[in-house]
């Protein structure tokens, strides 16, 4: 992909209720989308809805899973491998979700997940983020340590199609108001490509793309684009709204 487009990711989570809601819903995005030259739109459905979007032909639309087996086959019920992800034309995957996190998954999970979405050729997009921002300034400590672990034995040469998406719990599930300010954004992807020169070196620190999420609506898409200094943004309830984010669609593409 071009540096330089905007990456804004729809995480559907466990919505819609049905297929037929889904088509319409992909439908509406996907012709919005497709004609956008500087936004590339990354739609990640459940699991179940995967199939019925794989190579779907879009341009400037790609499909993503929400989630990923660390492992290829198996004796793991209710698992879905990135082998079959990457065989339904899926080309991104998102790890590590703080609703994952919440589950039980641990970093070390994670890493393993990180890896095997690689070998299949696909890019993960990394989630990490502080539950909350306490006044001595802890976070950075919990983020450092969270991508460190996250990250763990993952080859330098992959660095290239990974994709981080800094996300604070304390922002996710809100209204734009409540979402973190443009410039508090800003700092943290400074401190997080940091936290990558540390771990891998200035040059392949530079590769990552990384992504804002929690709380983006219409309203802060411009600036925090403009002012974060980011590369994109995950985009979860309002994703679901086709009008709402196809108007973040558009603002990003001009910005
Ligand atoms: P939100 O979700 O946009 O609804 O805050 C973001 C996310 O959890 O990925």
């Amino acid at each position: 992909m071009k540096k330089g487009k905007k990456i804004i990711v729809a995480n559907w989570k466990m919505n819609p209720g049905t297929l037929a809601e889904a088509r319409l819903l992909f439908a509406k995005i996907k012709r919005a989308a497709s004609r956008l030259e500087n936004v590339l739109t990354i739609i990640c459905p459940p699991f179940a809805y995967l199939a019925a979007f794989a190579h779907s032909g879009a341009t400037r639309v790609a499909l993503g899973a929400q989630n990923a087996s660390p492992q290829n086959g198996g004796r793991l019920t209710g698992e879905v491998s990135p082998e079959m992800l990457r065989d339904l034309g899926v080309s991104y995957c998102i790890v590590g979700h703080s609703e994952r996190r919440a589950l039980g998954e641990t970093d070390e999970v994670i890493a393993a997940k990180v890896r095997a979405v690689v070998a299949e050729g696909m890019t993960p997009i990394l989630c990490v983020g502080e539950r909350a921002r306490d006044a001595e300034g802890r976070y950075f400590e919990i983020l450092k340590n969270q991508l460190a672990a996250s990250l763990a034995r993952l080859p330098r040469a992959s660095f290239r199609t990974l994709v981080i998406a800094y996300e604070p719990l304390w922002a996710i599930g809100k209204s734009a108001r409540e979402a973190m300010s443009p410039r508090a954004v800003c700092e943290t992807s400074i401190f997080i490509r940091k936290v990558l020169t540390d771990l891998v070196g200035a040059e392949n620190a530079q590769q990552p793309q990384i992504l804002y999420g929690g709380s983006v609506e219409e309203e802060n898409t411009a600036a925090i684009l403009a002012e974060g200094g980011v590369d994109g943004l995950l985009v979860g309830h309002i994703s679901l709204e086709s009008e709402r984010f196809i108007t973040i669609l558009k603002r990003a593409d001009v910005v």
